[in-house]
């Protein structure tokens, strides 16, 4: 499978948040990911489901949402009705994850898992089989244009084992500090799909550098 592009919209300008959304669906970006933040789990508060709810109305693409949010479970069917296609909830976030997943799947969205860099992978053994996606965070989550952390191509490298040795078919996301230097290295090792910010929306050429990426 050829990798997939998610622009964060978190680097985008949220003055001209259509204008970004725009050439986000004329990209060959594959993706929205949208990140809440809630203040509480993570030193930042971001956007929430008004937000995306607007945002949905102009998009012509998967919206992936990453909750950065304590207690999920209370607002999933919200982020449904706003557009979300795949919810992402924090391992370190949920007492009872399992459960959390099921109820993500019965809302009939993609249930994803998102690790701090802090967190090993194989602590998703149990709940792999049941999951579509698992986005390792490459920075502290919470702020976006963090510098990259390095153990993170070595956690593709164990996700991709565990994916195999638990025959089950998750994609693997990459999230924070990715760019055009890394990408490379990050698909070489198994990622799937390549969340992209700053290195984005601050380049010169947002359109081509999605480009870049997918081509990589
Ligand atoms: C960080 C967020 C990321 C962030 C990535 O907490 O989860 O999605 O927006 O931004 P960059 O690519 O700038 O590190
Ligand atoms: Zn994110």
């Amino acid at each position: 499978m050829k990798h997939l592009i998610a622009p964060s919209m978190l680097a985008s300008d949220f003055g001209n948040l259509k204008s970004d959304i725009e050439m986000v669906n004329n990209s060959e970006s594959d993706w929205f990911h949208l990140d809440v933040m809630d203040g509480v789990f993570v030193p930042n508060i971001s956007f929430g489901i008004p937000v995306i709810k607007s945002i949905s109305q102009y998009t012509s693409k998967p919206l992936d949402v990453h909750l950065m949010i304590v207690n999920p479970d209370i607002y999933i069917n919200e982020f449904k009705k706003a557009g979300a296609n795949i919810l992402t909830v924090h391992y370190e976030a949920c007492d009872h994850l399992h459960r959390t997943v099921q109820a993500v799947k019965e809302q009939d969205m993609k249930a994803g898992i998102a690790i701090n860099p802090h967190t090993s992978a194989h602590l998703l053994t149990d709940v792999l089989k049941d999951i579509n996606l698992v986005c390792i965070m490459s920075v502290n989550p919470g702020f976006g244009g963090q510098k990259f952390i390095e153990n993170t191509y070595s956690k593709i490298a164990t996700l991709k084992h565990l994916r195999e040795h638990t025959k089950s078919n998750f994609l693997i996301e990459v999230d924070g500090g990715v760019n055009t230097q890394n990408a490379e290295k990050l698909i070489q090792c198994g990622a799937d799909v390549l969340v992209a910010g700053n290195s984005v929306f601050k380049s010169k050429n947002p359109t081509e550098t999605i480009k870049t990426l997918k081509h990589i």
